[in-house]
């Protein structure tokens, strides 16, 4: 098989409230590392992008560290264009606060109202964007109606293929060593994954998408 260029983006994303406090999403950023190491194995080039996890990175892979979605954004638009293949596994936040404190916030008032503004949709910008011959794999994490809800993304991400993760489920998802997946490709597969561990998902994920 022919040497690829691919980029993972892995981990949460955190927008800062002020110096002290974030909003992130959950994520440790296994499953992303677990794909940059498979990839690295099956012999292609990766560039992992990563917000803040406590993982060490894959040998021989090209890490890049960010921590806000808007770094997360800048760094893929930097690289997604030399990558003949995308995988977007990272939680990235959808909101940020609309304004950054300099100094901690005391705790005076009983309550907060903090304003978010959204962030870029680095997926959906990748897929409105991207050559014909760049594979596009997005994830879903999904509460209710995850099936729906992947097609939805799957469609207007402009995706080759999402990877639903139901993370209602107990064990799987988040954090965990563990996780079940089903693969929809935009020309109608559905392909279910049993549960298995993150390393042993990311060589079957690889295998089915290239
Ligand atoms: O990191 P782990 O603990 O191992 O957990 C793995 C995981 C559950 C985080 C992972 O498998 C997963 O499902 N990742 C996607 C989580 C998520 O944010 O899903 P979403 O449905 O909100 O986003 C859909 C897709 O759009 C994702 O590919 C996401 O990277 C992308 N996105 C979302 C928002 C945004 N502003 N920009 C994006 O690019």
């Amino acid at each position: 098989m022919r040497r690829l260029t691919i980029l993972i983006t892995a981990g949460p994303t955190q927008e800062p409230i002020d110096p002290v406090r974030y909003l992130s999403n959950r994520s440790s950023g296994k499953m992303g590392y677990a794909l940059a190491e498979a990839a690295q194995k099956r012999g292609h080039r990766v560039i992992l992008i990563s917000g803040p996890v406590s993982l060490s990175c894959p040998a021989r892979v090209k890490l890049i560290l960010v921590t806000t979605a808007l770094d997360m954004y800048k760094e893929v638009m930097k690289h997604f264009r030399a990558s003949d293949v995308i995988i977007k596994t990272a939680a990235v936040a959808d909101w940020r606060p609309a304004r950054f404190s300099g100094k901690k916030i005391k705790k005076g008032q009983k309550t907060l109202n903090l304003k978010l503004i959204p962030n870029p949709d680095i997926l959906k910008r990748v897929g409105k964007i991207k050559g014909k011959n760049q594979l596009l794999v997005g994830f879903a994490a999904e509460t209710d109606r995850p099936l729906f809800h992947a097609q939805q993304k799957l469609l207007q991400k402009k995706c080759d293929w999402i990877v639903l993760n139901d993370v209602s489920q107990k064990g799987i998802g988040f954090e965990s060593d563990q996780n079940q997946v089903t693969l929809l490709s935009r020309g109608g597969q559905k392909i279910n994954l049993p549960r298995m561990s993150k390393k042993k998902l990311a060589k079957k994920i690889l295998e089915v998408i290239l």
